[in-house]
């Protein structure tokens, strides 16, 4: 402790400020109606939470199933889950939208959707017989430039939503959708990739005839998957998106926003000096979705400043321009009454980063040299202000709930 750079100190804080907590899916919409989720950071802690479509969650700290937990139950729709009392419904060819929280710009990785037949009532189902069928993947859009654009970036660009179809192709009947975010940021790791899986009933209407066989749940996964155990800090030609092959008719990578039209014609090669925040560049919208207001929830504390820092001129022609998606306030229209507003995660006895013991191995790194003092002096205060402001959130807590 004696011999301890004060710049690594620094960039220590820097990455953890990073880690807020994980997002979970708050809502969604089918066909066009809404439909309320499970709130894990309240109803856990409520007498008698409300029948909801979404599958229940024991996720209390809004963590991950790892590859310690693929042959186990919890990774078929995350730890402790129950199936929803409600069901959606959505006819076949219809679209699903799914409202996530806050997803941490670290967690880079694919999004993928499975379907279940309940053949019968999904709220009554055993969970350990149902057989997923893949119904729509998204992985890497660009991997020259590390750790890469994924689709869970175009899920944050895409106001912490994500929109997919279902295969009009699909039998009618009740369904267990299974949505998916997996995070690479620490895939290189043995058991170092972090699912974050959520479920919910659909009630299926149409006139397909497709009933694709499936696979368990527990069967989905290994944790020697090309796409499961992979260094993502390196560029990357392509990506195996991992479990079961898309079945016929589903929806396969959708439209890349970021594509480069010229690549890169070095081999990039990171600069030692140059400073690099690895943050997703602005990208221009998808062609095939409307244009999303840049809504880019502001973590909390809600004092973000100076994360921007300008390219040197000694940055190589591989770098790309560094530009932290702006915190600007969403353009378009507030939150209507029908939709609750996106509530900030109050972690339930637990410190953030609970969950998450490995994201500190974040894709941050500040050339702290290069930094004007002021902009040293805000980067300090914003991490220290991150860590302890969710510390006196947990105490909050605990005092109102009484937990240890
Ligand atoms: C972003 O999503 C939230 C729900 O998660 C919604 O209430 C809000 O209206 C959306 N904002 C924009 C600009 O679309």
């Amino acid at each position: 402790m004696s011999i301890l750079k004060p710049s690594l100190l620094l960039g220590a804080l820097a990455s953890l400020s990073l880690v807020d907590a994980h997002g979970y899916v708050t809502g969604i919409v089918a066909d066009g109606q809404y439909h309320g989720g499970y709130l894990v950071d309240s109803y856990p802690y409520t007498n008698t939470p409300p029948d909801v479509v979404a599958w229940s969650s024991g996720a209390t700290d809004l963590g991950f199933v790892d590859g310690s937990g693929y042959s186990s139950p919890d990774i078929i729709c995350h730890r402790s889950s129950e199936p929803g009392a409600l069901s959606a419904e959505v006819a076949a060819g219809g679209s699903i939208e799914l409202q996530w929280t806050e997803w941490p710009e670290s967690h880079h990785g694919p999004v993928i959707d499975y379907l279940a037949n309940c053949n019968g009532d999904c709220s009554s189902v055993d969970k350990t017989q149902l057989k997923f069928f893949k119904i729509s993947e998204a992985g890497l859009i660009d991997g020259s430039s590390p750790p890469g654009n994924w689709a869970s970036d175009d899920l944050i660009r895409n106001n912490q939503s994500w929109t997919l179809t279902i295969p009009e192709s699909v039998a009618p009947g009740n369904y267990v959708l299974r949505h998916e975010i997996i995070a690479l940021h620490s895939a290189g790791d043995n058991n170092g990739a972090q699912n974050y899986p959520q479920c919910f009933n659909l009630k299926i209407t149409g006139s397909g005839t497709q009933n694709p066989e499936g696979v368990l749940g527990t069967s989905l996964y290994t944790n020697t998957d090309p796409g499961i155990k992979i260094g993502i800090y390196q560029p990357l030609a392509s990506y195996e998106i991992p479990g079961p092959a898309l079945i016929g008719g589903g929806d396969s990578n959708p439209a890349p926003t970021a594509a480069p039209t010229e690549a890169p014609t070095e081999a990039p090669e990171a600069p030692t000096e140059a400073p690099i925040i690895e943050v997703p560049t602005e990208a221009p919208p998808a062609p095939t979705e409307p244009a999303v207001p840049s809504y880019s929830a502001v973590p909390f504390p809600p004092t973000e400043t100076t994360t921007v820092v300008e390219q040197p001129p000694v940055v190589t022609k591989t770098m790309t321009t560094i530009v932290r998606p702006t915190d600007a306030q969403p353009t378009g229209t507030q939150p209507t009454a029908t939709q609750p507003t996106n509530p900030q995660p109050t972690p339930p006895g637990t410190l953030p980063g609970d969950g998450c013991p490995k994201n500190n191995v974040g894709p941050v790194e500040l050339d702290l040299d290069s930094m004007t003092t002021t902009e040293l002096r805000d980067l300090a205060f914003n991490a220290l202000q991150r860590l302890f402001t969710p510390r006196r959130q947990a105490r909050r807590h605990s005092r109102q709930f009484g937990e240890a």
